[in-house]
């Protein structure tokens, strides 16, 4: 069986982007897979956070995951923090990668802007972090979003040049999972935003934590313009946010834009989106519901997240053991 790792960072609560492009793909790969799902939270702490931000935040997207279908007794969930292995291989890879690798990541850049010199080191060498977070349980997949691949590129050139370095055979190339029909979901302000759990606006976004007024409010006011539905999938060029509109409820519903257009092509946005608002609250209402009920147990989530680091630790710390032997420790 493929292992595969996942890594989501504990800020803010997932939104629907989070589920249609990652969180329902990683439900349906537990099926045939080892799956290990980790909670990022020293990737969180590359960008200032408040400890009680960071440590509610992990309780919300642990309680999110497990009320997706993230199975914790059959796969691996835990957070990062917790699993020594992580930090340990993250130094040596700091130590096998090269500065103009990380120069040339684009995340960097995107996310430091133009005021460099005032971001963290941590958010600098995130990605040799990132690729300890795999390599430290020999995971041969991961699944990302396209954002994603430049990081998987110098993960394996940092595996790369320390078997070559060591002259070892150690750390497997990995490989990206990414899902044949990932929904890219946009802002419901800007259909030429994606939807983000960090966008300023809450109105831009439906939270996997929205109760079914909210969601249905925030559908009512989702930006639209002022034609009608096209009933052909044409028609929706250059118009993003009724692109948006329709491809989330193609993905909750499970058929094609052809089909979601077949049958509201030709009528107003009234009546789509009070069908788009029963859609969401159908599939998201009832994860809303369980992730608020498991938030009141949080020592039930604590413990499943100490039982998730040992079992995790199980798998990593031979791992990371050996690194350390290669290199000299
Ligand atoms: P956010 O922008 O909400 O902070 P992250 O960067 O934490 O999201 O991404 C977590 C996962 O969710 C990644 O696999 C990413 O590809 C996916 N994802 C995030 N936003 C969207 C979106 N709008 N549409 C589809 N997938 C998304
Ligand atoms: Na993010």
């Amino acid at each position: 069986m493929q292992r595969v790792f996942s890594g989501i960072q504990p800020t803010g609560v997932p939104q629907l982007g989070n589920y249609l492009g990652a969180i329902r793909n990683w439900v349906a790969l537990q099926k045939d897979h080892e799956c290990i799902f980790c909670l990022v939270d020293m990737h969180a702490l590359t960008v200032w956070r408040t400890p009680e931000t960071l440590r509610q935040d992990t309780f919300t997207q642990t309680a999110c995951l497990i009320a997706s279908g993230i199975n914790p007794k059959s796969q691996i969930l835990y957070n990062q923090s917790a699993v020594s292995a992580h930090a340990r291989l993250g130094w040596i890879f700091n130590c096998v990668v090269r500065l103009g690798w990380l120069n040339r990541m684009t995340q960097f850049k995107e996310k430091a802007g133009k005021d460099r010199e005032a971001h963290s080191a941590g958010l600098y060498i995130y990605p040799s972090l990132m690729a300890a977070d795999i390599h430290a349980f020999h995971a041969t997949r991961v699944p990302v979003g396209d954002d994603q691949r430049q990081h998987l590129e110098i993960a394996n050139d940092i595996a790369e040049k320390f078997n070559h370095d060591y002259e070892v055979d150690f750390f497997p190339t990995i490989e990206a999972l990414i899902p044949p029909e990932a929904a890219r979901v946009m802002s419901l302000r800007d259909g030429t935003k994606k939807m983000s759990k960090s966008d300023p606006s809450a109105q831009s976004r439906i939270e996997l934590t929205d109760t079914a007024d909210e969601i249905a409010l925030k559908i009512r006011r989702a930006k639209t313009d002022a034609e009608p539905l096209p009933s052909e999938e044409e028609g929706l060029e250059s118009r993003p946010e009724a692109r948006n509109l329709v491809t989330i409820y193609a993905a909750l519903s499970g058929e094609s834009m052809a089909q979601v257009l077949a049958r509201f092509g030709g009528s107003g946005f009234g009546p789509f989106k009070t069908a788009l608002a029963d859609l969401l609250v159908t599939h998201i209402g009832p994860v809303g519901d369980e992730t608020r009920r498991l938030l009141q147990a949080p020592d039930h989530l604590q413990a499943v997240l100490r039982d998730g680091a040992e079992r995790a630790n199980v798998i990593a710390e031979p791992i990371v053991r050996e690194a350390e032997r290669l290199v000299g420790f």
